[in-house]
């Protein structure tokens, strides 16, 4: 302990005082906060965080060229009013105080102890870039695909735009009842007049023309009641047109009496599945059909002689109570068979640790962590690293759920600021200087470039025609 006079009779007399004095007499003196990921969560988080806190800087980092995450290679091309918020997350990149470094990959470009040389915290918020797997033979059949990367495909990123993707048989199956399932099942089904007008790439689009699908199955392990999907997606895929939804009384007559008994959302929804099981008939000018089946777990995806999915082998469930929602599916014994050209696993995604020396739980695919601050496996607290959004809590909820969960972790970086526990800064510092020289950083400029020549390429009839290559965004923002 120490004193030192500031101004006549007056004494600061801590050693945190004393930084604290020290760092006043800088007056750029500000924390640098460096954002792992820029998903919603990455946006999010750096918009809270310069809220709270006028003395912060904050750095996105991005593996690919182009930013928002899941917003731009997730979100279906028929939902244009769910990527509106891109608008608020480019406001933030015109701040002075955020910058955002694209083409970076941390972990491969860039190590964390670097980083953690020129940042005060950093947060990861590097998303689910992984999918789960069933674990049963014949899963890497040709034509047995990842909804995850079929939704990469049509969506334009980069990795996935090669997929094998084979639309000439009748039926496709989705095996998986979520959101990301529905999805997919609407891309298959909706007339391409009404696609094209939306930002699914070209050569998504120019398959999807030739697909020859008729019968799209949706297949759950266990009953209606505990589907995942939302009454929004499902709603909006029952109301395609020209698609009948076979949905058998059977599965559902033991709903009517429980409806009334449910939490409101789920009680609609319900409803809606019920009321649909009344009306399956086909109509006339229908030519495809959607069948949601439950009670199915698969066990073999089964080949051709040529290693091509024909059809998968599934076993009949039970549950363990009929009625309830966090109910356990229990195989029978008894097995069935769907014929199938194609078939996606739509079970979820899943993250995967990047940085060897950041905390991983193993089980839940998460970064352990307590309000957003990362913790050791014993729970001890990670100095200065951070986690949020679907790394922090799983790959499960919206996009405004993810601004939720953004804004706790901000608020957790804001606390550990204002208690002056990590480093802060007087000089500049720019992110290039760490990455290999040669390397192609990508800065806002170059990302609007890139966005003005897709913009242009959708010409008059579509919000724009992505660019796919990485080296070709890197061409065009070398010659703009
Ligand atoms: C198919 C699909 C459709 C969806 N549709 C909707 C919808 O219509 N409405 C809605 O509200 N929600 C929707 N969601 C949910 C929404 O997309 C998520 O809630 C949200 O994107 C999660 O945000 P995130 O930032 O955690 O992850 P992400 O959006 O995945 O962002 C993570 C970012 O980190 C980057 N990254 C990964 N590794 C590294 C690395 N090593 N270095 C640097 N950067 C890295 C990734 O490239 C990515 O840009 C959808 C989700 C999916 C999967
Ligand atoms: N329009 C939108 O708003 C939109 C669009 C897409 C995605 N999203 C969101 O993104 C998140 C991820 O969606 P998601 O569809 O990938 O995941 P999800 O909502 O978790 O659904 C996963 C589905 O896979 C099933 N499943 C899991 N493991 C299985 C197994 N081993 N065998 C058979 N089935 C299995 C689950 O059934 P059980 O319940 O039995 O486990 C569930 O039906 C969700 O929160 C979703 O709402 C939103």
């Amino acid at each position: 302990m120490f004193s030192i006079p500031i101004f006549q009779n007056v004494y600061i007399t801590s050693s945190r005082f004393l930084v604290r004095y020290t760092r006043s007499l800088f007056s750029d003196n500000h924390y640098r906060v460096g954002i792992v990921g820029s998903g919603p969560a990455g946006f999010y988080t750096a918009q809270r965080l310069l809220k709270l806190n006028s003395n912060v800087r904050v750095d996105i980092i991005e593996r690919l060229p182009t930013p928002f995450g899941l917003v731009r290679y997730g979100v279906a091309p028929d939902h244009p009013e769910v990527k509106n918020v891109i608008t608020n997350f480019t406001n933030l990149l015109k701040d002075t105080r955020c910058r955002f470094y694209g083409n970076i990959s941390v972990g491969t470009d860039i190590s964390l102890s670097q980083l953690f040389t020129y940042y005060s915290a950093i947060v990861l918020a590097y998303g689910a870039d992984s999918d789960r797997k069933l674990e049963i033979p014949g899963e890497n059949a040709k034509g047995f695909l990842s909804a995850r990367r079929f939704v990469g495909w049509y969506n334009g990123l980069p990795e996935d735009v090669s997929l094998d993707v084979d639309l000439s048989s009748q039926t496709a199956v989705i095996i998986g009842q979520g959101n990301v399932a529905i999805d997919v099942a609407r891309i298959l089904l909706t007339p391409t007049e009404q696609l094209e007008k939306t930002d699914i790439c070209n050569h998504a689009l120019l398959a999807l023309r030739e697909s020859k699908i008729q019968r799209v199955v949706l297949v759950g392990r266990r009953g209606p009641l505990q589907v995942a999907f939302t009454i929004k997606e499902l709603r909006e895929l029952l109301k395609l047109k020209q698609i009948t939804t076979l949905l058998t009384k059977e599965d559902h007559d033991f709903l009517e009496p429980i409806i009334s008994t449910l939490p409101r959302g789920r009680k609609r929804l319900i409803e809606l599945l019920y009321k649909t099981s009344r009306q399956s008939l086909h109509t006339e000018t229908s030519n495809k059909c959607l069948e949601i089946s439950y009670l199915r777990s698969p066990t073999i995806i089964n080949t051709n002689t040529e290693g091509k999915i024909n059809s998968i082998t599934f076993e009949v469930n039970k549950l363990q109570d009929h009625n309830s929602i966090n109910t356990k599916a229990i195989g029978t014994g008894v097995y069935e068979t769907i014929e199938c050209g194609i078939a996606f696993r739509s079970i979820g995604y899943k993250s995967i640790p990047i940085l060897e020396s950041v905390p991983f739980d193993n089980i839940k695919h998460v970064i352990p962590n307590e309000r957003g601050k990362v913790t050791h496996l014993d729970g001890t607290l990670y100095k200065g690293l951070y986690c949020s959004g679907w790394i922090k809590r799983g790959p499960v909820g919206v996009i405004a759920s993810t601004m939720n969960d953004a804004y706790e972790t901000a608020e957790r970086v804001h606390e550990d600021l204002t208690a002056d526990t990590l480093q802060s800064f007087n000089t500049d510092f720019k992110l290039s200087d760490l990455i290999p020289e040669g390397h192609r950083m990508v800065n806002y400029t170059d990302w609007s470039s890139l966005d003005t020549e897709e913009v242009s390429r959708g010409g008059e009839s579509k919000p724009r025609e992505k660019i796919t290559s990485i080296q070709e965004m890197i061409r065009i923002m070398n010659n703009k």
